[in-house]
């Protein structure tokens, strides 16, 4: 059992802040993914909570216990790297026992922790292998298997699945959810670039941008109920669609004009002294219906038709937006491509934003 508090954490590396005022309380169990650009400080947070990077802002408790100064051996803390860092001349039986012989337990014991984690994670077969005869997966499960064998409170992984195949990373992302059922009461932060990923796996999400945190929530929430517009071009594949426009009617429903013609309807309510504000609404592209006897959100003509099978992708002529307007209709529509299409949503899909930031939240 291991609940995390990180109070105000900051990262600078000499002159260069990386982090700033990150907030975050994690409960025992819970399964929390860090997700954000490229770049945005991910890892770096993953280090510092592992203790492979100093933190130089705030503090760091683990079950109520200040960790900022304390050594990474001594945090109950194993981390699964992206890389799988495997000994090469060491058996797979070897690799996992490893950092036990270190810690110097009796024989028996790293025996009996070695087989309980190999028959976890199905290794049983290749104990006696060394790595280099072993698939990309089978070598990222020992990676995990070295990690569970030192049974501790935290598990950080640093995207361990991002070196595996399409199917591979379905397996061993299903794998993961598996041993994570096995171990309810185990607490494991997982960094990752995969939305699938991040969106089945994570108890909660954290959204990491602009050197902090852009929102804390369980997956639906994020996708559901953005804070920023951050957050709902993020979260979703492809991103919510922007408009601007400007608030013509208030109250329940909010009505929007938008700014290249078009008229949107949302269930998130506002104020009369709303009315003339300047707002982006935003649509998700499996949120679009064709307009049929209503005034649509967007009307542009079709580019190009990408038929998914289930779906079909239709991405609209960009007329000086950043991003072209995507929609994404149920089934086939190879037909659609070059014709003008009207497109509207239900307001309970319609977003709300100003100066960035979502309308529900005020
Ligand atoms: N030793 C260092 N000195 C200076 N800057 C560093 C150092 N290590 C990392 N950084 C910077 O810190 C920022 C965060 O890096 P980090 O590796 O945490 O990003 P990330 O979110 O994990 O990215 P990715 O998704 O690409 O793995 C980056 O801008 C990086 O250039
Ligand atoms: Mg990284």
């Amino acid at each position: 059992m291991a609940d995390l508090k990180l109070e105000n954490v900051a990262k600078s590396y000499g002159e260069v802040q990386v982090l700033k005022d990150i907030d975050l309380d994690i409960k025992a169990g819970e399964l929390i993914v860090f997700v954000g650009p490229s770049g945005c400080g991910k890892s770096t947070l993953l280090r510092m909570i592992a203790g492979l990077e100093k933190i130089t802002g705030g503090t760091l408790e683990i079950d109520g216990v200040r960790m900022n100064d304390v050594p990474p051996a001594n945090r109950g803390i194993a981390m699964v790297f992206q890389s799988y860092a495997l000994y090469p001349h060491m058996t797979v039986r070897d690799n996992m026992a490893f950092a036990l012989k270190i810690a110097k337990m009796p024989q028996a014991e790293i025996d009996a922790a070695v087989e309980k984690a190999a028959r976890m994670l199905q290794l049983e077969p290749y104990l006696d292998r060394l790595p280099k005869a072993l698939s990309g997966g089978q070598r990222q499960r020992v990676a995990i298997g070295r990690a569970i064998v030192r049974d501790p409170k935290v598990y950080l992984f640093d995207e361990p699945l991002s070196n595996l195949d399409a199917a591979l990373r379905v397996a061993t992302r299903i794998e993961i959810a598996q041993l994570k059922e096995a171990m309810p009461e185990r607490t494991m932060i997982y960094v990752t670039h995969d939305q699938v990923e991040a969106m089945t796996l994570a108890s909660r999400i954290v959204v990491l941008a602009n050197k902090g945190i852009a929102q804390v929530g369980t997956p639906l929430e994020l996708y559901e109920k953005p804070q920023n517009e951050f957050v709902a071009q993020f979260i979703g594949s492809p991103s919510m669609n922007l408009f601007p426009g400007e608030v013509v009617e208030t109250g329940a429903t909010t009505v929007v004009k938008l700014d290249r013609g078009g008229v949107a309807r949302s269930s998130v309510p506002t104020q009369p002294a709303d009315k003339g504000l300047k707002v982006n609404i935003g649509v998700r592209p499996e949120d679009f219906v064709p307009a049929e006897g209503v005034e649509p959100i967007y009307t542009g003509r079709v580019d190009i038709v990408e038929a998914l099978g289930e779906v079909t992708l239709l991405y609209f002529e960009a007329e000086g937006e950043r991003d072209p307007i995507i929609a994404k209709l149920p089934g086939i529509h190879h037909d659609r491509r070059h014709s003008e299409i009207g497109l509207t949503a239900d307001p309970s899909k319609v977003h709300l934003f100003a100066n960035g930031q979502s309308l529900l939240y005020r």
